[in-house]
């Protein structure tokens, strides 16, 4: 049996390019296309070990699905962090929780000015014809979707002001836009909301100023709102001018500040109100909508900000870990109201999920939610299990096989689909019995296996991925 902890948290040994995996099974003919994977390649530079999940130097990963083969190819995102690690054989660049080992005398002249990682991990979006690799920094670096190559850092004209973003911009496919939120740290902070369209020039939309910036990875939309849950781990903006620590150790849970939900006009920029809630905290949103005149958010949610911590390597390292469990909650905002108030529709584990979002992003009446999760009866350890959940019912299904490490699921659907659920799931599993990854191929509706195609080394557990259809 192989250490489940060096194979997902370790380093990628090769890049590689394969023209045919090995398939077990039968993948449906009408799946054409690429699933391209954002991840950490490596958690370690010469004899320096990262410190956090959301550490390391990004690596593309291509799964080109075409008449039931799969080509595969990997390849570590070129970039200055990286190309550093490489020329000085130690990490360069500050990360989400490691900082580069710098003298106090270092530290006080790289005041103002840290040197932030540019190696873009975290997701994947095709936004006008550009293929991007995204970052919580608002660095975006464009690639070639085939060989991998970094075409260079997207500039968008003029620059969306900002230090920090999402990597989950919010798609109105009908309106052909783009919209994303970006934090600016300054003296008075601003959360500000930003429109992408035609030829890519950042519209700001909205801009609520906030003394005490929360940490936020994603945001809701509806048809006619933004949603913003604002979880209370929350920074003093001096202390990331100062940065005397790596980034997300100047945030600090205040519990007492409660989670309120800001809700801004999307097309006018107004703000329609702020909602009390309880404190909780979040990655991802999943989908919001609009019902009546109530605004309906699923989140996957947690009850304070420890699943932050729970993800530190030297904590991960222990077989003997319970990664504190998200659960999905339907949260309602009642527009001439004051409250959220939230229901659990599952307390199923879940992170990363997913939904059919080309059809039912800011739909009432989208079903299902895929996510990862870890098996009641198997706690220990990472994530290993994928999860779909029913929101209208709270039914569940799960895959579960043992030594096997479920990432992301993607929902491709069946071209023409009336289900909700006519299509597959695309899911890069570690299996650790065998020491390498596959790409699994799960029917959406019954969850049963229809394929994998075999790859010859373990990849490293990553975040988000995208599926363009060819
Ligand atoms: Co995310």
């Amino acid at each position: 049996m192989n250490d489940v902890f060096e194979l997902g948290f370790g380093e990628t040994k090769a890049e590689i390019a394969l023209d045919r995996l090995p398939v077990q099974g039968a993948i449906p003919p009408w799946v054409q296309g690429t699933l391209v994977r954002n991840g950490p390649g490596t958690f370690r530079v010469g004899e320096q070990q990262y410190r956090h999940w959301f550490d390391g130097l990004a690596m593309l990963h291509r799964f080109t699905v075409a008449n039931g083969q799969v080509s595969y190819a990997n390849k570590f995102l070129r970039c200055r962090a990286y190309d550093a690690a490489r020329a000085n054989g130690r990490i360069t660049y500050s990360e989400f929780a490691t900082d580069p080992c710098r003298s106090l005398f270092q530290r006080i002249q790289s005041v103002f000015a840290p040197q932030i990682t540019d190696s873009a991990k975290v997701s994947i979006a095709k936004i006008a014809e550009h293929y991007l690799a995204l970052a919580e920094t608002p660095i975006q670096v464009e690639f070639d979707p085939e060989t991998l190559e970094a075409v260079g850092v997207f500039q968008y004209e003029p620059k969306a002001t900002g230090q920090m973003t999402t990597v989950h911009p919010q798609f109105d496919f009908d309106g052909d836009q783009v919209f994303n939120l970006v934090t600016r740290f300054h003296r008075v902070s601003h959360y500000r909301f930003y429109r992408l369209q035609g030829e890519l020039r950042p519209a700001l939309v909205a801009s609520l100023p906030v003394s005490q910036p929360a940490y936020l990875h994603s945001f809701g939309m509806t048809r006619n709102y933004f949603i913003l849950a604002e979880f209370p781990l929350v920074v003093n903006p001096l202390h990331l001018l100062l940065w005397l620590r790596p980034y997300i150790e100047n945030f600090r849970w205040r519990p007492e500040r409660g989670a309120p939900f800001w809700v801004i006009n999307r097309h006018t920029g107004e703000l329609v109100g702020r909602y009390e809630a309880d404190p909780f905290f979040a990655f991802h949103h999943v989908n919001a909508f609009e019902r009546g005149d109530e605004l309906v958010v699923d989140i996957a949610a947690y009850p304070d900000a420890g699943i932050v911590q729970s993800y530190y390597l030297n904590r991960l390292r222990d077989p003997n870990l319970e990664v504190p469990f998200g659960n999905l909650r339907r949260y309602r905002l009642p527009l001439k109201g004051r409250r959220a108030t939230y229901e659990v529709i599952s307390d199923e584990c879940m992170e990363l999920p997913n939904f059919d979002y080309r059809r039912f992003n800011m739909q009432d009446g989208y079903r299902y939610v895929y996510a990862v999760s870890i098996n009641k009866q198997q706690r220990k350890g990472f994530y290993n299990q994928l999860l779909k959940v029913d929101v209208e019912t709270g039914a569940v299904q799960t895959w579960h096989r043992p030594n096997c490490y479920p990432g992301e699921p993607i929902f491709v659907g069946r071209p023409g689909r009336v289900a909700a659920d006519d299509g597959v799931i695309l899911s890069v599993v570690l299996d650790a019995a065998r020491g390498t990854s596959f790409l699994l191929v799960l029917d959406a509706h019954s969850f049963e296996e229809l394929a994998r195609a075999e790859i010859p080394h373990p990849i490293l557990f990553g975040y988000h991925g995208a599926y363009f259809e060819a």
